[in-house]
């Protein structure tokens, strides 16, 4: 996870946390234990690796989130690939499992918050089947997806 976070560019960083969350605080040992070490029945990540080679050992290049809400049966998608990955169909298929793993979960609805310049995203989660709207802030799209 610190070889990962070490890849992303300061746009990818920005496009997944809202934030320039900066790299030491990215991989904080108290943090990545947080988003490490999850609880199956309130999350769900899934990373996609680049199988070792005899170059080098096995790399995370993508990982996928889903985050039930405590209070509703639905959950958060976010996704973050790491640059020189991007556009190659991760994104895609890291989300189109998580989708399928919401489904079997039972969950009632899927939502997604992305920057209003995150074509990559709202297309992405737009061809899963979410719908976007305006929220409060005037950067952030809000969607969400039926699942039930
Ligand atoms: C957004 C992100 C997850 C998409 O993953 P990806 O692996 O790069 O995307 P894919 O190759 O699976 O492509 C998904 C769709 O987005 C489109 N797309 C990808 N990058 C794009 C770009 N920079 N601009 C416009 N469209 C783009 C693709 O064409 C594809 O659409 P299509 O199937 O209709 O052609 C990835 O780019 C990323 O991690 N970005 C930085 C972090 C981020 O924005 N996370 C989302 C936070 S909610």
């Amino acid at each position: 996870m610190v070889r990962f976070h070490s890849t992303l560019s300061d746009e990818s960083v920005y496009r997944r946390f809202f934030s320039q969350m900066k790299l030491e605080s990215r991989v904080r040992h108290e943090r990545l234990t947080r988003v490490c070490f999850i609880d199956y029945d309130r999350e769900m990540a899934l990373v996609a690796e680049k199988p070792k080679t005899a170059a080098g050992p096995a790399e995370i290049v993508a990982i996928g989130r889903l985050v039930k809400s405590p209070l509703k049966n639905e959950a958060e998608v976010a996704a973050l690939v790491t640059d020189s990955f991007q556009r190659k169909g991760v994104g895609r298929e890291l989300v189109s499992r998580l989708v399928r793993f919401g489904r079997e979960e039972k969950l009632g609805m899927l939502v997604a918050s992305v920057l209003t310049d995150n074509p990559a995203m709202k297309r992405l989660l737009e061809g899963q089947g979410f719908v976007f709207e305006s929220g409060a802030d005037p950067d952030i799209l809000e969607g969400e997806m039926m699942l039930g």
